[in-house]
C-alpha cells in the first residue's frame, strides 16, 4: 500500500459500536478526521514521485531523512493514518471479546492479571496530556508494555510492536462523553477486539521466534 493512500472503510457499520461509541462520532472520526490525514499525506507526497512507491511504514521509519518541507507533514499525517487505521481495526461489533490463551498468559505474567492490566492501561490512557494514544505493545525482549504517545506519533521509532491501541484525542469521545475521558475508556473496553489483538500478538511473537 503506497501513494495515493485511500480512506479504508471501517470493518463494521458506523453504528456497530453503539451504545459504547456512538454513530455520529464514528462518522466524524472516520469520514472527516481520518480522511483529512489521508488527503494531507497525499498532498505532501504529490510532488515527490521518488517517495510515492514507499509504504506508510517505510515513510514513517525514515521520516527524519525525508526532505525538510515534507518531514513534518508526513510525520503528522502519515502517523494520523497509521494510528487511526490501527485503532479502527482494533474494535469490533462483538462485545467483550477475550484475548487468546497465549496472550492472556503473557498478560498475566507481565501485569498480574487482565483486570490489573486494564487498570494500568486506563491510568496510562487517562494520563496522556492533551492529544495522543495509549498502546499495549511488545518490546524487543518480548515483554508486553504499556506506552503513551503524543499527537500522531507512532510506535515505529520506539521499535515497539503494537498489539492494542486507544485513541484519546477528544474527537474520539467528546460528542458522547464530553470531557470525561474515563467514561470513554470504560466504554471502549467493551468493544476492543481482543481477537484481533491476539492475532497482532501472535504475528509479532512468531517473528521473534523465527
Ligand atoms: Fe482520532
Amino acid at each position: 500500500v503506497h501513494y495515493p493512500f485511500v480512506l479504508t472503510p471501517l470493518p463494521y457499520d458506523y453504528n456497530a459500536l453503539e451504545p459504547f461509541i456512538d454513530e455520529k462520532t464514528m462518522h466524524l472520526h472516520h469520514d472527516r478526521h481520518l480522511k483529512t490525514y489521508v488527503d494531507n499525506l497525499n498532498a505532501a507526497l504529490k510532488n515527490y514521485p521518488e517517495f510515492q512507491t514507499w509504504s506508510l511504514e517505510r515513510l514513517l521509519k525514515n521520516v527524519n531523512w525525508l526532505p525538510e518541507d515534507i518531514k513534518t507533514p508526513v510525520k503528522n499525517n502519515g502517523g494520523g493514518v497509521y494510528n487511526h487505521e490501527f485503532y479502527f481495526n482494533n474494535m469490533s461489533a462483538e462485545r467483550d471479546t477475550q484475548p487468546s490463551p497465549e496472550l492472556l498468559e503473557q498478560i498475566d505474567r507481565d501485569f498480574g492479571s487482565l483486570d490489573e492490566f486494564k487498570q494500568q492501561f486506563k491510568k496510562a490512557a487517562l494520563g496522556v496530556f492533551g492529544s495522543g494514544y495509549a498502546w499495549l505493545a511488545l518490546d524487543k525482549n518480548g515483554k508486553l508494555v504499556i506506552k503513551q504517545t503524543a499527537n500522531q506519533d507512532t510506535l515505529i521509532p520506539l521499535e515497539l510492536c503494537p498489539v492494542v491501541v486507544i485513541d484519546v484525542w477528544e474527537h474520539a469521545y467528546y460528542l458522547k462523553n464530553y470531557n470525561v475521558r474515563a467514561d470513554y475508556i470504560d466504554n471502549w473496553f467493551h468493544v476492543v477486539d481482543w481477537q484481533k489483538a491476539s492475532v497482532n500478538y501472535e504475528k509479532h511473537t512468531a517473528i521473534e521466534k523465527a
